[in-house]
Protein backbone atom coordinates (compact mmCIF):
# COMPACT_ATOMS: atom_id res chain seq x y z
CA UNK A 1 0.00 0.00 0.00
CA UNK A 2 1.67 3.24 -1.33
CA UNK A 3 0.30 6.66 0.04
CA UNK A 4 1.15 9.71 -2.62
CA UNK A 5 1.40 13.00 0.17
CA UNK A 6 1.34 16.37 -2.56
CA UNK A 7 0.92 19.85 -2.76
CA UNK A 8 3.44 19.89 -0.58
CA UNK A 9 4.74 23.65 -0.23
CA UNK A 10 7.90 23.30 1.31
CA UNK A 11 9.48 19.25 1.67
CA UNK A 12 12.41 19.48 4.04
CA UNK A 13 14.60 16.11 3.09
CA UNK A 14 18.14 16.80 4.84
CA UNK A 15 18.74 14.44 1.61
CA UNK A 16 22.33 14.66 0.51
CA UNK A 17 22.92 16.35 -2.83
CA UNK A 18 22.94 13.40 -5.87
CA UNK A 19 20.22 11.67 -3.48
CA UNK A 20 19.56 8.70 -5.83
CA UNK A 21 15.90 8.42 -6.26
CA UNK A 22 13.51 6.06 -6.78
CA UNK A 23 15.55 2.69 -7.01
CA UNK A 24 18.42 3.91 -4.38
CA UNK A 25 17.77 2.93 -1.44
CA UNK A 26 20.95 1.74 0.68
CA UNK A 27 22.81 2.77 -2.42
CA UNK A 28 24.75 5.59 -0.69
CA UNK A 29 24.06 4.46 2.73
CA UNK A 30 26.95 6.22 4.76
CA UNK A 31 26.14 9.62 3.70
CA UNK A 32 22.69 9.99 5.22
CA UNK A 33 21.70 12.39 6.74
CA UNK A 34 22.65 15.31 4.34
CA UNK A 35 22.60 19.26 4.68
CA UNK A 36 19.49 21.03 5.58
CA UNK A 37 18.00 20.35 1.52
CA UNK A 38 14.17 21.56 0.81
CA UNK A 39 12.33 21.15 -2.57
CA UNK A 40 9.61 23.45 -2.93
CA UNK A 41 6.10 22.66 -4.39
CA UNK A 42 6.50 19.31 -3.34
CA UNK A 43 5.83 15.25 -3.66
CA UNK A 44 6.74 12.43 -1.29
CA UNK A 45 5.70 8.62 -2.19
CA UNK A 46 6.07 6.54 1.43
CA UNK A 47 5.61 2.37 0.44
CA UNK A 48 6.29 -0.23 2.85
CA UNK A 49 7.02 2.20 5.52
CA UNK A 50 10.14 3.64 3.93
CA UNK A 51 10.44 6.82 1.25
CA UNK A 52 10.14 5.76 -1.94
CA UNK A 53 9.92 8.95 -3.96
CA UNK A 54 10.56 12.72 -3.18
CA UNK A 55 10.53 15.55 -6.00
CA UNK A 56 8.69 17.94 -7.67
CA UNK A 57 5.09 17.19 -7.53
CA UNK A 58 3.95 17.30 -11.14
CA UNK A 59 6.39 14.50 -11.99
CA UNK A 60 5.00 12.44 -9.17
CA UNK A 61 3.93 8.82 -9.62
CA UNK A 62 0.95 7.29 -9.43
CA UNK A 63 0.20 5.42 -5.39
CA UNK A 64 -2.72 3.59 -3.76
CA UNK A 65 -3.60 6.92 -2.07
CA UNK A 66 -3.19 10.07 -1.97
CA UNK A 67 -3.14 13.11 0.72
CA UNK A 68 -3.57 16.96 -0.67
CA UNK A 69 -0.88 18.79 1.79
CA UNK A 70 -3.12 21.69 0.26
CA UNK A 71 0.77 24.02 0.88
CA UNK A 72 1.95 22.81 3.97
CA UNK A 73 5.37 21.88 4.83
CA UNK A 74 6.14 18.86 5.46
CA UNK A 75 9.49 17.86 7.29
CA UNK A 76 11.31 14.42 8.73
CA UNK A 77 9.72 13.67 11.93
CA UNK A 78 11.72 15.09 14.81
CA UNK A 79 14.67 12.99 16.90
CA UNK A 80 14.19 14.16 20.15
CA UNK A 81 17.79 12.59 21.43
CA UNK A 82 17.77 13.45 24.68
CA UNK A 83 14.84 12.09 27.00
CA UNK A 84 13.98 11.48 30.91
CA UNK A 85 10.37 9.52 30.76
CA UNK A 86 10.80 6.97 33.30
CA UNK A 87 9.53 8.60 36.58
CA UNK A 88 6.64 9.33 38.98
CA UNK A 89 5.83 13.15 40.89
CA UNK A 90 6.57 16.58 38.97
CA UNK A 91 8.58 19.25 40.77
CA UNK A 92 6.15 22.35 40.01
CA UNK A 93 6.80 24.04 43.25
CA UNK A 94 10.60 23.38 42.56
CA UNK A 95 10.07 25.51 39.33
CA UNK A 96 8.22 28.01 40.81
CA UNK A 97 11.11 28.63 43.56
CA UNK A 98 13.64 28.81 40.97
CA UNK A 99 11.78 31.35 39.06
CA UNK A 100 12.04 32.77 42.44
CA UNK A 101 15.60 33.02 42.36
CA UNK A 102 16.57 29.70 43.50
CA UNK A 103 19.57 28.11 41.55
CA UNK A 104 18.74 24.32 39.47
CA UNK A 105 20.71 22.43 41.36
CA UNK A 106 21.32 18.18 40.78
CA UNK A 107 20.02 18.20 44.68
CA UNK A 108 16.21 18.23 43.24
CA UNK A 109 16.92 14.66 41.63
CA UNK A 110 16.87 12.93 44.89
CA UNK A 111 12.93 13.80 45.19
CA UNK A 112 12.15 12.20 41.67
CA UNK A 113 14.14 9.24 43.08
CA UNK A 114 12.28 8.51 46.06
CA UNK A 115 8.77 9.18 44.54
CA UNK A 116 9.99 6.87 41.16
CA UNK A 117 11.07 3.73 43.50
CA UNK A 118 7.65 4.10 45.16
CA UNK A 119 5.79 4.27 42.23
CA UNK A 120 4.61 0.62 41.03
CA UNK A 121 5.14 -0.67 37.21
CA UNK A 122 1.84 0.18 35.83
CA UNK A 123 2.32 3.90 37.30
CA UNK A 124 5.77 4.58 35.88
CA UNK A 125 4.60 2.85 32.25
CA UNK A 126 1.50 5.30 32.24
CA UNK A 127 3.78 8.39 32.40
CA UNK A 128 5.96 6.67 30.58
CA UNK A 129 3.44 6.56 27.77
CA UNK A 130 1.72 9.40 28.09
CA UNK A 131 4.87 11.35 27.96
CA UNK A 132 5.73 9.50 24.82
CA UNK A 133 2.57 10.22 23.05
CA UNK A 134 2.12 13.69 23.77
CA UNK A 135 5.87 13.56 21.91
CA UNK A 136 4.24 11.66 19.04
CA UNK A 137 1.24 13.85 18.55
CA UNK A 138 3.80 17.03 18.29
CA UNK A 139 5.99 15.19 15.89
CA UNK A 140 8.67 13.17 17.56
CA UNK A 141 9.01 10.07 15.95
CA UNK A 142 12.05 8.94 17.10
CA UNK A 143 12.98 9.45 20.95
CA UNK A 144 16.01 8.50 22.81
CA UNK A 145 14.94 7.05 27.00
CA UNK A 146 17.46 7.31 29.75
CA UNK A 147 16.92 5.72 33.34
CA UNK A 148 18.32 7.36 36.09
CA UNK A 149 15.92 7.87 38.48
CA UNK A 150 16.01 4.69 40.31
CA UNK A 151 19.82 4.08 41.33
CA UNK A 152 18.81 0.99 42.82
CA UNK A 153 19.79 -2.76 40.35
CA UNK A 154 15.83 -3.33 40.44
CA UNK A 155 14.43 0.01 40.34
CA UNK A 156 17.35 1.14 37.43
CA UNK A 157 16.64 -2.30 35.31
CA UNK A 158 12.97 -1.85 35.16
CA UNK A 159 13.12 1.73 34.06
CA UNK A 160 14.58 -0.05 31.11
CA UNK A 161 12.38 -2.32 30.51
CA UNK A 162 10.03 -0.09 30.68
CA UNK A 163 11.46 2.49 28.20
CA UNK A 164 12.51 -0.46 25.83
CA UNK A 165 8.49 -0.81 25.40
CA UNK A 166 8.70 2.42 23.55
CA UNK A 167 11.70 3.32 22.07
CA UNK A 168 14.94 1.19 21.12
CA UNK A 169 17.43 4.15 22.09
CA UNK A 170 17.24 2.72 26.28
CA UNK A 171 20.03 4.72 28.03
CA UNK A 172 21.39 3.21 31.39
CA UNK A 173 21.67 6.78 33.49
CA UNK A 174 22.56 4.47 36.88
CA UNK A 175 25.79 7.51 37.41
CA UNK A 176 23.25 10.24 37.42
CA UNK A 177 23.96 10.95 41.16
CA UNK A 178 24.93 9.24 44.14
CA UNK A 179 21.74 8.55 45.66
CA UNK A 180 21.14 9.28 49.61
CA UNK A 181 22.01 5.78 50.68
CA UNK A 182 25.55 5.94 49.50
CA UNK A 183 26.18 9.56 50.21
CA UNK A 184 28.94 8.58 52.17
CA UNK A 185 30.09 5.93 50.16
CA UNK A 186 30.09 6.70 46.39
CA UNK A 187 33.00 4.96 45.07
CA UNK A 188 30.48 2.06 46.68
CA UNK A 189 27.79 3.52 44.64
CA UNK A 190 30.11 3.64 41.85
CA UNK A 191 31.09 -0.43 42.34
CA UNK A 192 27.67 -1.07 42.13
CA UNK A 193 26.81 1.10 39.10
CA UNK A 194 29.89 -0.32 37.10
CA UNK A 195 28.98 -3.74 38.09
CA UNK A 196 26.05 -5.54 39.71
CA UNK A 197 23.96 -2.72 38.07
CA UNK A 198 25.67 -2.50 34.99
CA UNK A 199 24.90 -6.49 34.73
CA UNK A 200 21.42 -6.00 35.06
CA UNK A 201 20.99 -3.46 33.00
CA UNK A 202 23.20 -3.75 29.96
CA UNK A 203 20.90 -5.80 28.52
CA UNK A 204 18.44 -3.55 28.33
CA UNK A 205 19.91 -0.96 26.99
CA UNK A 206 21.61 0.26 23.72
CA UNK A 207 23.42 3.32 25.61
CA UNK A 208 25.17 4.06 28.80
CA UNK A 209 25.45 7.93 30.12
CA UNK A 210 27.02 9.53 33.32
CA UNK A 211 26.16 13.15 34.63
CA UNK A 212 29.88 14.21 34.75
CA UNK A 213 29.90 17.14 36.57
CA UNK A 214 30.48 19.07 39.84
CA UNK A 215 27.89 17.50 42.51
CA UNK A 216 27.49 14.11 40.14
CA UNK A 217 30.39 12.53 38.78
CA UNK A 218 33.83 13.53 38.09
CA UNK A 219 36.29 13.00 35.11
CA UNK A 220 38.30 9.87 36.60
CA UNK A 221 34.45 7.99 37.67
CA UNK A 222 32.99 9.28 34.52
CA UNK A 223 35.49 7.59 32.44
CA UNK A 224 35.19 4.38 34.49
CA UNK A 225 31.62 4.52 34.31
CA UNK A 226 31.93 4.53 30.22
CA UNK A 227 34.35 2.01 29.77
CA UNK A 228 32.84 -0.46 32.40
CA UNK A 229 29.44 -0.06 29.72
CA UNK A 230 31.62 -0.08 26.61
CA UNK A 231 32.71 -3.67 27.93
CA UNK A 232 28.98 -4.48 28.37
CA UNK A 233 28.38 -3.73 24.68
CA UNK A 234 26.93 -0.02 25.54
CA UNK A 235 28.11 2.83 23.15
CA UNK A 236 28.46 6.08 25.73
CA UNK A 237 26.95 9.56 25.63
CA UNK A 238 27.63 11.98 28.50
CA UNK A 239 25.51 14.80 30.23
CA UNK A 240 28.59 17.14 29.73
CA UNK A 241 29.12 20.94 31.25
CA UNK A 242 25.68 21.49 32.12
CA UNK A 243 26.09 23.62 35.41
CA UNK A 244 29.76 24.99 34.78
CA UNK A 245 33.13 24.58 32.93
CA UNK A 246 34.44 21.19 33.01
CA UNK A 247 35.63 17.71 31.84
CA UNK A 248 32.15 16.55 30.44
CA UNK A 249 33.38 16.97 27.08
CA UNK A 250 37.04 15.99 27.16
CA UNK A 251 35.74 12.83 29.13
CA UNK A 252 32.80 12.27 26.16
CA UNK A 253 35.41 13.15 23.48
CA UNK A 254 38.23 10.42 25.08
CA UNK A 255 35.76 7.93 25.36
CA UNK A 256 34.80 8.17 21.70
CA UNK A 257 30.75 9.08 22.68
CA UNK A 258 27.93 9.83 20.08
CA UNK A 259 27.13 13.30 22.27
CA UNK A 260 28.23 15.00 24.53
CA UNK A 261 25.34 16.92 25.95
CA UNK A 262 24.09 20.43 27.37
CA UNK A 263 27.18 21.75 26.59
CA UNK A 264 26.46 25.20 28.24
CA UNK A 265 29.31 26.36 29.37
CA UNK A 266 32.35 25.63 27.08
CA UNK A 267 35.76 26.77 27.12
CA UNK A 268 37.73 26.96 23.75
CA UNK A 269 39.40 23.95 24.13
CA UNK A 270 35.78 21.87 24.61
CA UNK A 271 34.93 22.93 21.03
CA UNK A 272 38.15 22.36 19.75
CA UNK A 273 38.28 18.70 21.02
CA UNK A 274 34.32 18.97 19.74
CA UNK A 275 35.44 19.73 16.25
CA UNK A 276 37.81 17.32 16.02
CA UNK A 277 35.88 14.45 16.66
CA UNK A 278 33.01 12.49 15.96
CA UNK A 279 31.26 13.51 19.17
CA UNK A 280 27.97 15.86 18.33
CA UNK A 281 27.03 18.75 20.78
CA UNK A 282 23.26 18.09 21.86
CA UNK A 283 21.74 21.38 22.52
CA UNK A 284 18.92 21.46 25.10
CA UNK A 285 17.67 25.06 24.79
CA UNK A 286 14.36 24.05 26.81
CA UNK A 287 17.07 23.55 30.29
CA UNK A 288 18.10 27.13 29.97
CA UNK A 289 15.05 28.44 29.60
CA UNK A 290 13.51 26.27 32.61
CA UNK A 291 16.79 26.98 34.99
CA UNK A 292 16.97 30.47 33.45
CA UNK A 293 20.40 30.25 32.53
CA UNK A 294 22.45 31.81 29.99
CA UNK A 295 22.16 29.68 26.62
CA UNK A 296 24.99 28.28 24.88
CA UNK A 297 26.21 30.14 21.78
CA UNK A 298 25.44 27.88 18.60
CA UNK A 299 27.00 30.10 16.42
CA UNK A 300 30.49 29.07 17.68
CA UNK A 301 30.13 25.42 17.70
CA UNK A 302 28.76 25.78 14.20
CA UNK A 303 31.69 27.81 13.08
CA UNK A 304 33.57 25.72 14.21
CA UNK A 305 32.68 22.65 12.45
CA UNK A 306 30.94 21.19 15.38
CA UNK A 307 27.93 18.90 14.75
CA UNK A 308 25.16 20.15 16.38
CA UNK A 309 22.09 18.83 17.61
CA UNK A 310 18.78 20.14 19.49
CA UNK A 311 16.94 18.12 21.66
CA UNK A 312 14.29 18.42 24.26
CA UNK A 313 16.35 16.69 27.88
CA UNK A 314 12.27 16.24 29.16
CA UNK A 315 12.14 15.49 32.73
CA UNK A 316 10.51 16.73 35.63
CA UNK A 317 13.41 18.89 36.66
CA UNK A 318 15.58 20.91 34.67
CA UNK A 319 13.26 21.03 31.94
CA UNK A 320 9.66 19.61 31.50
CA UNK A 321 8.89 20.36 27.95
CA UNK A 322 8.41 17.29 25.02
CA UNK A 323 8.16 20.40 22.17
CA UNK A 324 10.63 19.63 19.56
CA UNK A 325 9.26 22.86 18.28
CA UNK A 326 9.80 25.27 21.42
CA UNK A 327 13.29 23.69 21.29
CA UNK A 328 13.71 25.14 17.75
CA UNK A 329 12.41 28.37 18.11
CA UNK A 330 14.38 28.80 21.63
CA UNK A 331 17.90 27.75 19.12
CA UNK A 332 17.04 29.92 16.49
CA UNK A 333 15.73 33.03 19.10
CA UNK A 334 18.72 32.28 22.24
CA UNK A 335 21.43 30.29 20.33
CA UNK A 336 22.00 32.37 17.05
CA UNK A 337 20.67 29.65 14.59
CA UNK A 338 18.95 29.74 11.58
CA UNK A 339 15.95 28.01 11.12
CA UNK A 340 17.44 25.91 8.73
CA UNK A 341 20.12 24.87 11.46
CA UNK A 342 17.78 24.42 13.75
CA UNK A 343 15.09 22.18 11.98
CA UNK A 344 18.55 19.97 10.60
CA UNK A 345 19.51 19.84 14.15
CA UNK A 346 16.12 18.61 15.67
CA UNK A 347 16.32 16.19 12.95
CA UNK A 348 19.32 15.13 10.91
CA UNK A 349 21.49 16.23 13.99
CA UNK A 350 19.10 13.88 16.53
CA UNK A 351 19.89 10.68 14.24
CA UNK A 352 23.94 11.67 13.93
CA UNK A 353 23.66 11.67 17.68
CA UNK A 354 21.93 8.70 18.04
CA UNK A 355 23.94 6.91 14.68
CA UNK A 356 21.03 6.15 13.01
CA UNK A 357 21.14 6.72 9.37
CA UNK A 358 17.26 5.51 8.72
CA UNK A 359 15.93 8.81 10.06
CA UNK A 360 15.94 12.10 10.40
CA UNK A 361 16.14 12.68 6.42
CA UNK A 362 13.75 11.68 3.78
CA UNK A 363 15.86 10.66 1.86
CA UNK A 364 14.67 7.38 -0.67
CA UNK A 365 14.93 4.32 1.40
CA UNK A 366 14.60 6.35 4.67
CA UNK A 367 11.96 5.67 7.65
CA UNK A 368 8.86 6.99 6.48
CA UNK A 369 8.68 9.39 9.69
CA UNK A 370 6.96 12.98 8.85
CA UNK A 371 5.50 15.73 10.29
CA UNK A 372 3.28 17.91 8.20
CA UNK A 373 2.80 21.93 9.67
CA UNK A 374 -0.07 23.96 9.64
CA UNK A 375 2.20 26.07 7.80
CA UNK A 376 3.51 27.00 4.49
CA UNK A 377 7.54 26.15 5.82
CA UNK A 378 9.65 25.13 8.28
CA UNK A 379 10.22 28.75 9.37
CA UNK A 380 6.87 28.84 11.29
CA UNK A 381 8.34 26.86 14.02
CA UNK A 382 10.52 29.94 15.20
CA UNK A 383 8.14 32.55 13.53
CA UNK A 384 5.15 31.70 14.99
CA UNK A 385 6.60 30.19 18.38
CA UNK A 386 3.87 28.25 20.88
CA UNK A 387 1.49 27.78 18.46
CA UNK A 388 0.64 24.47 17.83
CA UNK A 389 1.44 23.71 14.18
CA UNK A 390 1.69 20.18 13.42
CA UNK A 391 -1.41 18.80 11.89
CA UNK A 392 -0.66 15.56 10.59
CA UNK A 393 2.16 12.77 12.05
CA UNK A 394 3.57 9.89 10.06
CA UNK A 395 5.61 7.32 11.87
CA UNK A 396 6.81 3.79 9.95
CA UNK A 397 4.65 4.92 7.00
CA UNK A 398 1.18 5.07 8.94
CA UNK A 399 -0.07 8.18 9.90
CA UNK A 400 0.17 8.43 13.84
CA UNK A 401 -1.72 11.16 14.56
CA UNK A 402 -3.61 13.70 12.95
CA UNK A 403 -5.67 16.97 13.50
CA UNK A 404 -8.51 16.44 11.37
CA UNK A 405 -9.95 19.96 11.71
CA UNK A 406 -6.72 21.36 10.07
CA UNK A 407 -6.18 18.70 7.36
CA UNK A 408 -9.75 19.57 6.27
CA UNK A 409 -9.26 23.19 5.02
O1 LIG B 1 19.63 16.44 32.03
N1 LIG B 1 21.61 16.85 34.46
C1 LIG B 1 21.14 15.87 34.90
N2 LIG B 1 19.96 15.34 34.68
C2 LIG B 1 18.81 16.01 34.15
C3 LIG B 1 18.01 16.71 35.19
C4 LIG B 1 17.43 15.81 36.14
C5 LIG B 1 16.52 16.44 37.15
O2 LIG B 1 16.69 17.60 37.56
O3 LIG B 1 15.63 15.70 37.55
C6 LIG B 1 19.21 16.94 33.02
O4 LIG B 1 19.10 18.17 33.14
FE1 LIG C 1 19.38 14.99 30.77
Amino acid sequence: MSTLITNIGELVTNAPAGDPGPGGPGKYPGEYPGEFSAITGAAVVIDGGRIAWTGAAGRAPAADDIVDARGRAVLPGYVDSHAHLVFAGERGAEFAARMAGQPYTAGGIASTVAATRAASDAILRAGLRRLADEMLRQGTTTLECKSGYGLTVRDEARSLMLAAEITPEVTFLGAHVVPPEYSRDPAGYLDLVCGKMLDACAPHARWIDVFCEEGAFGADEATAVLAAGRARGLLPRVHANQLGPGPGVRVAVQAGAASADHCTHLTSADVDLLAFSGTVATLLPGVEFSCRQPYPDARRLLGAGVTVAIATDCNPGSCFTSSMALCVALAVREMGMTTQEAVWSATAGGAVALRRADVGHLGVGARADLVMLDAPSHTYLAYRPGVPLTAAVWREGRMAAARPEILAR
